[in-house]
Formats: C-alpha cells, structure tokens, sequence
C-alpha cells in the first residue's frame, strides 16, 4: 500500500501549513488562556501591591507589538503609564530612580537579549514577571512571577497563536491592574465578557478565510506596502506588516496613520497598497480621513472594519469586516485578520511559509 502523507501532513491535522493550522487554533488557545490564567491573575498577590507606580514592557519581535498593545490597554484600563523597550536596546539604558513593575514577554522563554533585559532588572532591584507560552524555559528562572500564555506548541516560525495569547495576558493584567485602580465593577464585567467571548469572535473571522484569500489579490505582486492603524491598532497593524515581510517577503511598513503626512505620503502609488484598519473607536474620525488621503494617491485600500461601515466601505476598495467588539479589545480580531492576509498573500506567491528564509523560530544569541 501506498500512503500518500507523510507524519508532518499527519501534524498539520489537514491544513497545508503549520500556520494556517495555528491561525485556526487560536479560539481554543484564547479560551485555554483565559481558563488558566483569569481566576490566578484576578486574585493575584503580586500583582495587587500598590507600590509600584509604572510598567515596563520589554520584549523582541511579535513580542514586542503585543507589548506595545499591552502599554495601549494598561493605561486605557488602569491608568498605570508604561514604557516599552526592545529587549537588545535595554542594556544600554540607564538606571533611574523609577522602581517599575517590569514584564518580559517571550513567547519562546529563550531569546537571548530578553534574558539579558531580566538580569539587568533584577540587578536593579525590580520586581519581574514572564510572560512565555514555554513551561521550564530559561526565563521562568531568571523572574519573581510567571504567566504562561498556554497557546500550546506552535512550530510556524511566524508567530500567530503565541501573539494572541499574549494579547489575551495583556488584557487580563491590564483588568487586575484597574480592579485595584481605576475600573469599576460593571466595567470590569463588560470587559472580562468581551474577553470571554473572543473565542467566537475570533472563529468569525476565521470564517473569512477565503474571502481573505480573494481579497488579497492587490498585495500578491506588490513589491512594498503599508499597515496603517491608529490607537491600539497601530500596534496590531505593526504586526501586520511584521508577519507579511516574514512570510511573504514583500517590504511592508506599520505605520501610525497620523505620521502618513510625515514622509510616506511621498510613497504612495497604484502600485503600492495599503491594508488600513478601522474600528469604531475613538480614532475612527481620524481613521477615515487617513484612508481618504491614501486612496486619493491612487493606492489600492484593503480595509479592515466593523461588519455594517458603509462609510468605510465607500472609501476602500475591498473591505474585510470582522463581528464589533469593543475598540479597546479589537486587535485581536484585526490581529486574526492580518496573519491571515499575510498568509494567504504569501501562499498566492509560493513561498515556504512554515521556514521563511533566513529566520529562526527563537533567537538565542544577542
Ligand atoms: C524570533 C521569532 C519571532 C519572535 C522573536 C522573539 O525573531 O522569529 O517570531 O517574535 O524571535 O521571540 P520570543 O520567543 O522572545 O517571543
């Protein structure tokens, strides 16, 4: 007999990548991230001292966009300001007299310049705490307190599940944080229900797969392109143009879409696209106007939106909508729907998505 699969085909469960199969996991990653982690978190010790009065973020690559989501959501949700470091800058900072709570975020626990960061914080006499989907790893030694994302094993070199369940610990820090602080009890209600249901938020979008697919036609032969975004979805849209450069190896550029008139105005053209998100919050207004300017320099506008924006429809020239969710937890919808742009964008042009060229799934030399 002949089978015509292999073991790996076996662990792909049917889809033709790894990644496609770990974009698909990601409701079952969110809950499984909320049932361990929400209860421990929400009645944390370590979490409730009031003695430090800021965040420090520190982490590399996708990390660091979900750290950079994380800042939006702990100063929105508990008023604590947050600063955000890449992990190979911080050995050059200097001590000051901030004595900040600081969270390393690594999905893999082993980057080298993140474990350096750690050592350097609890030199300082800082308080730590992992972030990591890895039990055992490096990190979960070197810090006071752990949370792991408990996305499961992911082997795609492009981060997907990991990143949202990072999404996910951000949110539930950022609501442990504002339970003590800022948030009231029917607002910490509304949220941890949003929270609850994004596994069928996320199984919404996943459903546009192949609308996705179609719809990226305008990136397939782009040789560069932009993300733009606003708020806390500047972030997400930084990590839209991350996993499209890792995979599909078109140049793309995250951009704040308030610093578009700045320099990359210039750039745009019929030939270079742009995907720009746009959720009814509080840079909707601001969004919409942006994404005027960038079609009237001709540039193709893959937007992504609330399901019903007709304004936002009138203005783009494909529309990818996702179910509403409150602006504050949208980017892990949009997240969703960027990691499947990307990988349908980079499926259309051939490339090996699972092992993109050059790149490594955890970098453990600085
Ligand atoms: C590598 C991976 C990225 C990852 C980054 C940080 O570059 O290819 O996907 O975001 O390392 O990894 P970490 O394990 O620290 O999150």
């Amino acid at each position: 007999i002949t089978i015509p699969w292999t073991a790996e085909d076996a662990q792909k469960g049917g889809f033709e990548h790894y990644m496609l199969k770990e974009i698909f996991e990601q409701p079952l990653a969110i809950h499984n991230s909320l049932l361990g982690n929400f209860d421990k978190i929400m009645s944390s010790d370590f979490l409730s001292s009031q003695d430090f009065s800021s965040v420090k973020l520190i982490a590399c690559g996708t990390s660091y966009n979900a750290s950079l989501v994380g800042k939006y959501a702990i100063e929105y949700l508990a008023g604590i300001p947050v600063t955000v470091e890449l992990a190979s800058e911080c050995r050059y900072s200097s001590e000051t007299r901030e004595d900040p709570l600081v969270i390393l975020v690594t999905q893999s626990g082993e980057t080298a310049d993140t474990l350096a960061a750690a050592r350097l914080a609890k030199k300082r006499g800082h308080r730590t705490l992992a972030v990591t989907n890895v039990v055992g790893s490096t990190i979960t030694r070197e810090v006071d307190n752990v949370l792991y994302t408990q996305a499961g094993p992911e082997i795609g070199v492009a981060a997907t599940k990991t990143y949202v369940t990072q999404l996910m610990a951000m949110y539930m820090l950022a609501l442990k944080l504002g339970k003590s602080r800022t948030l009231r009890r029917d607002e910490i209600h509304r949220y941890t229900h949003g929270l609850k249901s994004m596994p069928r938020t996320v199984s919404n979008v996943l459903a546009k797969s192949d609308e996705i697919s179609e719809a990226v036609g305008m990136l397939t032969n782009a040789q560069s392109a932009f993300f733009l975004g606003r708020h806390i979805n500047y972030p997400t849209m930084l990590e839209g143009a991350l996993k499209l450069k890792e995979i599909s190896y078109i140049h793309a550029e995250g951009y704040a879409a308030g610093e578009l008139k700045h320099g990359p105005l210039a750039l745009l053209d019929s030939n270079t696209p742009t995907v720009a998100a746009c959720v009814w919050d509080m840079s909707y207004e601001k969004m919409l106007s942006a994404i005027s300017e960038v079609a009237a320099r001709d540039s193709p506008v893959l937007g992504i939106g609330i399901e019903g924006d007709r304004d936002l429809e009138a203005i783009v020239d494909r529309i990818i909508s996702i179910p509403e969710v409150e602006g504050i937890l949208s980017p892990i919808p949009l997240t969703v729907a960027v990691q499947l742009i990307a990988y349908h964008t980079a499926r259309k042009r051939g490339c090996p998505i699972d092992r993109p060229k050059n790149l490594a799934k955890s970098v453990t030399v600085d």
